[in-house]
């Protein structure tokens, strides 16, 4: 088995200050010494040299050609993103030295700057990178998810090996930029892992190696425990349904958060069969579950106050002669029945029961859920902005300004509750789609059957079908599962 969590993010090592000596790897840093980079420190053992510059900033390096005309050469602007390679002498041989570009200096700019630095170190073993000014975290957390590749055998091409970076006074803000994106690589793990290997067994013991408490409620144990709607879903499937229960209880905690991921470790669509071409990503339609995952593994290493609890609805929605059919009623967690009128809306029956025992049994103060909900999203918001729903304004506006600061922006949607009779059903308390086409909105009526099952709890609810994946590499992401949730997660849980 070749897959082994974010070990394809490089090594990182640390340096304090502008020395041309390379502590080894896990040993002391360097003794700091501040002031210019000269050629000599990139001919000792980094192949490549990275130095930040601004509009307004000339990089703090001396160069072959006077820096200010080589920026005015290159008409560079110092854009975030911007690269300028310059040749340098390296002992007899020639080095290169890159000027990076840090735009405004924001966390935004710098993220973008960082994967452009790491992007070009593809294939080399070291690039040394000296830290811009401003919100290191950020940087460092683009430079090593710009790294991020999956794959299975052979490897096509290889990102750089080692990046070590230095700049005196960042090390704590190195080491969290590390944590979130080794995070963030963590959840593309799960969600890239292909469903041959990953069923809501192999989902529950990667959650088991995140070392907080853990339980996990087996097929038996869910149909005791009357959650009929994780059971339906599973019960077309050879791999049967778990649900994952993950706590993190910092002493002192004087709040609860409940993170409620969506699970589904494949997503054929069920009888309502989803044609090939929608089929073929259904691999990461349990990314709100790896968000969760990777989330409750990151918050002790980052000193989260508040306490924890992730649940992981894991179910594999197949097609088979056991399957749930269009019509069957299942009884929710709780006692509400629904009719499965559509067993590709299987999302939000596995999420009602998980929301309805956060609600019943673990009295959260908030509850957060997240899932590659509905297609409809990504027509509406495309691959650039998450959705957000929720029955709070405060709790909507601080995840909205996490998103921004920590660049997984969100678009807040409404509950509109004229669409409400939308999910009425002649047979059951409700149904899991409309029926007809009187309100549309598919989005919508998916977080309005949410709400159903939240009590009177403040809630949001984050629709990541849209962002979940990635067609390119591009940036900080890569192709395929992006991870996307995590980091907002992380900055709002860190905040608090
Ligand atoms: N997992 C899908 C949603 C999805 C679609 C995620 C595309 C990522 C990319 C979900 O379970 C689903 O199938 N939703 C249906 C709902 C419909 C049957 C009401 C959809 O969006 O078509
Ligand atoms: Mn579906
Ligand atoms: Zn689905």
């Amino acid at each position: 088995m070749p897959l082994s969590p974010y070990q394809l993010l490089p090594h990182t090592i640390y340096g304090h200050g502008l020395s041309a000596a390379t502590p080894a790897e896990g040993g002391d840093p360097a003794p700091s010494s501040s002031g210019e980079v000269t050629e000599t420190s990139i001919a000792k053992d980094a192949e490549l040299l990275a130095v930040p510059f601004a509009a307004d900033a000339a990089p703090a390096i001396e160069l072959p050609v006077p820096s200010a005309a080589l920026l005015d050469h290159y008409q560079a602007k110092g854009e975030a993103g911007e690269i300028i390679e310059v040749p340098v002498a390296n002992g007899d041989a020639v080095g290169r030295v890159l000027l990076y570009g840090v735009g405004d200096g924001s966390a935004a700019d710098l993220r973008k700057a960082g994967a452009a630095v790491a992007r070009r170190g593809k294939g080399k073993d070291t690039i040394r990178i000296v830290l811009p000014e401003g919100p290191v975290a950020a940087f460092v957390e683009g430079a090593l998810l710009a790294t991020y590749a999956f794959r299975m055998g052979e490897k096509k091409s290889t990102s750089v090996a080692m990046i070590e970076f230095v700049g005196e006074g960042t090390e704590a803000e190195v080491a969290k930029g590390k944590l979130i994106a080794e995070a963030v690589a963590l959840a593309r793990d799960l969600a890239n892992t292909p469903s041959s290997v990953k069923n809501p067994a192999w989902l529950a013991e990667r959650a088991l190696e995140q070392g907080v408490t853990a339980r996990v409620w087996d097929e038996e144990e869910l149909r005791s425990g009357g959650f009929g709607g994780i059971v339906a879903v599973g019960q077309g499937s050879v791999s049967p349904p778990r649900l994952i229960q993950l706590s993190y209880e910092p002493e002192g905690a004087t709040e609860h958060v409940v993170l409620v991921g969506k699970g589904i470790t494949y997503d054929s669509g069920g009888l309502s069969l989803k044609p090939t071409a929608g089929m073929k990503f259904m691999k990461t339609d349990m990314a709100g579950g790896a968000v969760v995952i990777a989330v409750l593994g990151a918050l002790a290493s980052l000193g989260v106050r508040v306490r924890v609890t992730g649940l992981i609805a894991a179910a594999e929605n197949s097609f088979s002669g056991t399957a749930q059919r269009p019509s069957d009623v299942i009884t929710q967690y709780g006692g509400r029945t629904v009719e499965v009128l559509n067993t590709d809306a299987e999302g939000r029956l596995v999420m009602a029961d998980a929301l309805a025992y956060a609600d019943a049994e673990l009295d959260p103060d908030l509850m957060i859920d997240i899932a590659t909900l509905t297609g409809a999203i990504g027509i509406a918001l495309g691959q650039g902005l998450g959705a957000i729903f929720a029955s709070d304004d405060d709790l909507a506006a601080e995840l909205i300004d996490a998103g921004e600061s920590s660049g997984e922006r969100l678009w807040r949607m409404p509950l509109i509750d004229d669409y409400v009779p939308g999910l009425d059903s002649s047979v059951a308390d409700l149904s899991n789609i409309e029926i007809g086409s009187t309100y549309g909105a598919g989005s919508i009526t998916a977080a309005l059957f949410l709400r159903e099952f939240t009590g009177k709890r403040p809630w949001a609810h984050l629709d990541i079908a849209g962002v979940g994946r990635s067609g390119a590499d591009e940036g900080f992401l890569s192709k395929g599962a992006t991870g996307y949730g995590v980091r907002l997660l992380l900055e709002w849980l860190s905040a608090r």
